[in-house]
């Protein structure tokens, strides 16, 4: 059994590194299946992105990408799940990881009680090793009440579990008080403390990077 011989030393034996090569490759071609065509190819990393995804299962901080519109925090988070996937196949091996993938806006309509199993999803989105919510403000309206108090339970979860989540924004974890309510808001600000990280640039869509 694999894990039996697994070290901890960075020099493992050539069997358990030819097995872990295997367990990444398929891994990563799985995850690779997941990505829209959109963000596919793999673009630079900022330095602090890089940091954060080197860090793998021992990740316990979460990863906000702010920006304005187009500036490619989407594209960042796509590649930064990638790569700390990958990261995850280090010599502290455990077990493979699981990464949940969410706009926000479905998040919130899968999690109303007339949602699509908002509980497996509630559960889903507790569990998993990594928690990928695109344009968490895009929801503006709606999670309020019900929906508001799941998102709560959510992040309360991850927070005291300390599981990561990357997060897409184009607004400041600060400003984000009044769409996720002030429990959501305040765990945010611990949980991203070290990794908010503001792309600029310009709006790629119209020819407007630097
Ligand atoms: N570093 C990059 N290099 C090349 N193209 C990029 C890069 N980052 C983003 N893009 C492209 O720019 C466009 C907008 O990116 P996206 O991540 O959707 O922006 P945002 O989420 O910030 O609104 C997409 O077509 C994306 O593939
Ligand atoms: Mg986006």
């Amino acid at each position: 059994m694999p894990f039996a011989s697994a070290p901890d030393s960075p020099n493992p034996d050539p069997h358990w590194q030819h097995w872990l090569d295997e367990r990444r490759t398929d891994a990563l071609d799985k995850f690779t299946k997941r990505i829209p065509a959109r963000y596919i190819e793999s673009i630079p990393l900022p330095a602090k992105v890089e940091q954060w995804t080197a860090a793998g299962m021992q990740q316990t901080d979460s990863l906000f990408l702010t920006g304005h519109i187009g500036v490619g925090k989407t594209h960042t988070a796509w590649t930064a799940a990638r790569e700390w996937l990958a990261a995850c196949y280090g010599h502290a091996y455990r077990s493979n990881p699981v990464i949940e993938i969410h706009r926000s806006t479905s998040l919130f309509d899968s999690l109303r009680p007339e949602g699509d199993d908002p509980h497996g999803t509630s559960k889903r989105a507790k569990e998993a090793d990594l928690l990928f919510i695109d344009d968490l403000a895009a929801a503006r309206v709606s999670p309020t009440g019900w929906t508001q108090e799941r998102l709560y339970e959510i992040f309360d979860e991850r927070y005291v579990q300390q599981r990561p989540v990357i997060m897409t924004c184009d607004v400041l974890p600060r400003e984000l008080e009044p769409i996720v309510g002030p429990r959501v808001a305040s765990r945010l600000a611990e949980m991203c403390a070290d990794h908010v990280v503001f792309l600029k640039g310009g709006d790629r869509r119209t020819g407007g990077a630097r």
